[in-house]
């Protein structure tokens, strides 16, 4: 098994790039050459290769099999089109293929993802700053019916950047990825722009959709009503509302000096000119059902632009009340986006970032994106791994503040799982965490998605360099002695599976115990001008036996990100995977089951959902399954090689 090994980083990341993906010159023709996205000069063809509003009269080239750049080009801006339609009236969806199976645990899929992405005074911002549009599909496994409805948020964003009477958008929130070009662009603090767009979960009889900048949103499960924010972290301004420190509140408080003057400096202006709020919520949250909780994580606003990081887990029971809360001081600059848990630790791997000066001033000043004030900080080659004690009353030896420092660099985006066991005769023990990770060369806070922020405009090229670069899975272990040093630590590959990949997931109820599966979203590479993103494929990496299977979906269909629903049975891969697809071909979006069990087997395509043109939506989201079991959160993918199979030799364990 051999580490990841990424090249060499470098300050400007995107210099070593292929831009084999480059916008056509013009856009392609209304009369019928072979790489028009119309098939009639009676059908409007989209005029602005930046992100647009769907017409719904828009018809894409209808050949599969073509395989041009240009056409990929096109596909991947349908990928991030704008969706104006909504149904507060649930839908009946058409199965097309096989059928809703009697045994599907009946519940609620909710998927929360941006929707909006250009508004109607010529501003287009940032995947990321879209506004979050929430869709549910109810599964009734008993009429095998599947029902939808989709709905905006009504986030305090959203309802002033909307025109109820006209339906019109006009952005004047800046989001912290965008700059604005129909609106104010210097001079405008209106930064913050919370579009409840990055996750949902159901807890406690609320249903919340998350945003990374700050508080949920809570939602009314059946009619997706916007109730309104809730505040689960924080005082107005930054006294933690956790419990009391003679409870089992634990806060590691900074030493002060200089960056805690520098943060009382910073609070204000963040807090009062740019309306941040004191923490931010991380979308990704953790569900630990040995003890029924649901686990969240918060960072301070201001350690953003400092060396330091607050760190607070909050740890809530079953009826959503707050029973455990820890708090964190880190002495470095971070940028954590997923985490993990395990009985004893919460785990975080650190992405070491840096204040760029030059970035910093032109965002104040309204001139590029906020995040432009950061920037990847690849001056190590390793990277640090904290093991923070989950319990107050832990009697572990080693000091957290020290982390461990894997041997290599390694961006981390999402964490699958992580788990850690102790041998009784040494004491030694060990830890292992997959997660999917990429180089710090590639990642660019600036280009996620390959979205330019100068143009409007996405390039699919960014997301298809040298898939070496990319995110990949990887499992990092590390071995403890008794006292808690390190002896050894190193980052694999998990499994044998080389192809980019995102999105790991489990079986939830595994979730911070060892686990044999791990599904993620990947690419099959058969698509020549798309190789690597979007992915079109569900691999299944099986840790105990080494083996790997995949499903890969139709040619010109993507899929997002995998989520799996448990039969009940407590066996580990026993029960489905949900996966949304995009046939970007005919631009319809379906619902997917798969048999987790069959990966890599013909039969593995349970049922194929079909929603209806009008209601087709882009395919970033992340997802929820509830109401019987609660479980995780999803995204999507393709390929006409129909179900492909793949069974490799793995080498090693935790
Ligand atoms: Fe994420």
């Amino acid at each position: 098994m051999q580490a990841p090994s990424f090249p060499k980083t470098s300050n400007t990341p995107s210099n070593n790039f292929q831009n084999k993906l480059s916008p056509p010159q013009k856009l392609p023709t209304l009369h019928g050459n072979n790489i028009s996205l119309v098939q009639s000069t009676s059908v409007p063809i989209p005029r602005a290769i930046s992100i647009t509003a769907p017409t719904h009269h828009e018809i894409p080239n209808l050949d599969v099999e073509i395989d041009d750049n240009v056409t990929a080009y096109w596909d991947y801006q349908f990928l991030f089109m704008s969706q104006r339609s909504e149904t507060d009236v649930p839908v009946s969806l058409r199965v097309v293929e096989g059928s809703i199976p009697s045994d599907f645990p009946i519940g609620t899929y909710f998927l929360t993802g941006p929707g909006m992405f250009a508004d109607d005074h010529g501003s287009t911002v940032h995947p990321l700053d879209g506004h979050g549009y929430l869709r549910s599909f109810t599964i009734d496994s008993v009429t095998r019916e599947v029902k939808f409805m989709a709905r905006y948020i009504k986030t305090e964003a959203q309802v002033e950047e909307r025109d109820p009477e006209t339906g019109q958008w006009r952005f004047t929130h800046r989001g912290p990825f965008s700059v604005l070009k129909g609106g104010k662009m210097v001079g405008n603090t209106k930064v913050m722009k919370n579009v409840a767009n990055t996750s949902v979960v159901k807890w406690g009889g609320k249903l919340l959709c998350l945003w990374e900048g700050g508080s949920p949103y809570e939602i009314e499960s059946m009619s997706l009503d916007t109730v309104g924010t809730v505040n689960i972290m924080d005082d107005e301004y930054g006294s933690s509302k956790s419990l009391p420190a003679d409870d089992h509140h634990h806060k590691e408080t900074s030493s002060g000096g200089f960056w805690e003057v520098a943060a009382q400096v910073l609070k204000p202006m963040l807090y009062g000119v740019f309306k941040m709020p004191p923490k931010r919520l991380l979308s990704h949250y953790k569900i630990d059902t040995c003890r029924h909780r649901l686990l969240m994580m918060s960072c301070n606003a201001e350690d953003m632009l400092l060396p330091r990081s607050n760190f607070t887990f909050y740890e809530f029971d079953s009826n959503f009340k707050l029973v455990e809360s820890q708090e964190f001081n880190i002495p470095d600059h971070l940028m954590i986006h997923d985490w993990a848990f395990t009985d004893n630790h919460y785990i975080l791997f650190g992405n070491r970032i840096k204040l760029d000066v030059g970035g910093s001033m032109a965002a104040v000043c309204g001139l590029s994106p906020m995040i432009s004030a950061l920037s990847v900080n690849p001056s190590k080659p390793t990277s640090p791994i904290y093991l923070l004690p989950r319990f107050k009353n832990s009697h572990e030896k080693r000091d957290w503040k020290v982390p461990i420092e894997a041997p290599s660099q390694l961006w981390v985006l999402h964490v699958g799982n992580a788990f850690e066991a102790k041998n009784e005769k040494t004491g030694d023990s060990d830890i292992q965490i997959q997660a999917s990770g990429c180089s710090y060369e590639w990642f660019n806070f600036q280009k996620m998605f390959g979205y330019d922020w100068k143009s409007g405009k996405l390039d699919p090229s960014m997301m298809n360099v040298n898939d070496k670069l990319l995110p990949h899975l990887v499992k990092i272990s590390v071995k403890l002695d008794s006292e808690g040093s390190c002896k050894k630590c190193n980052v694999n590959d998990l499994g044998q599976w080389s192809k980019a990949s995102d999105f790991p997931v489990i079986n939830q109820d595994y979730c911070g115990r060892k686990n044999t599966y791990t599904y993620a979203s990947t690419s099959s590479g058969s698509r020549q001008a798309l190789p690597n993103f979007p992915f079109d494929t569900v691999v299944k990496i099986n840790s105990t036996n080494k083996s790997v299977s995949s499903w890969s979906t139709g040619r010109r269909r993507f899929i997002g990100e995998p989520i799996f629903i448990p039969r009940g049975n407590g066996k580990e891969d026993d029960g489905y995977l949900l996966v949304v697809e995009y046939a970007v071909s005919t631009q319809r979006c379906y619902l997917v089951i798969l048999d987790a069990k069959l990966i890599g087997e013909n039969s593995a395509l349970v049922a194929r959902v079909e929603v209806p043109r009008y209601l087709n939506f882009p395919m970033v989201a992340k997802l929820n399954y509830n109401d019987p079991p609660q479980v995780g959160r999803p995204e999507v993918r393709i390929v006409q090689i129909p179900d492909t199979r793949v069974t490799k030799p793995m080498d090693d364990s935790i």
